[in-house]
């Protein structure tokens, strides 16, 4: 078979790039952590309330054993609920001991929301019906910030929140 000048070099780029994508891929998942959540769990997005990790008192910050936490919240447009404090406040900002394993549990009431939480591996698109879970491991220190990276609308900037992961 003979190819032409240009169709090898063609090839050889194609190859090549798609060798790349595989690589960076790779370096990605096994090397930096970064997973799409899997979770299939569907809940209603009319009664999130239903669902006991959805309901009022239970939103926000819980810790379960020592080191390990959840966190609760439901997006919807255009805010992260992340629960109230003791004086009946809204809860804007997470905080964690360095080190902590935090699993975040979040559903969204009306449209498609984004959960990053800017500087860490946390990164999850929320779909109205289903649960978006996510564990990880909150190894730095620092104040990173909640953002919606999906458009929701016209209030989509004002989404945001903070986690602080705070040296013990
Ligand atoms: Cu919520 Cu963009």
């Amino acid at each position: 078979m003979n190819l032409h000048k240009y169709e090898k070099i063609w090839l050889t780029l194609g190859s090549a790039s798609l060798v790349l994508f595989l690589l960076i891929i790779g370096f990605a998942a096994f090397w930096k952590g970064t997973h799409p959540q899997s979770h299939i769990e569907t809940i209603d997005p009319q009664n999130v309330e239903a669902h006991e990790a959805f309901q009022p008192e239970n939103l926000g910050l819980t810790e379960v054993e020592d080191g390990k936490f959840i966190v609760n919240m439901v997006a919807s447009a255009f805010m992260y609920d992340f629960g109230k404090d003791a004086d009946g406040k809204q809860v804007e900002r997470i905080r964690v001991p360095k080190g902590s394993t935090v699993l975040y549990q979040i559903t969204s009431k009306d449209v498609v929301h984004g959960f990053q939480v800017a500087g860490t591996n946390v990164n999850m698109m929320v779909e109205p019906g289903h649960i978006s879970r996510y564990e990880t491991v909150m190894k730095n220190v620092g104040e990173f910030t909640v953002v919606c990276n999906e458009y929701c609308g016209i209030g989509h900037h004002l989404m945001y929140g903070t986690v602080e992961v705070y040296e013990e």
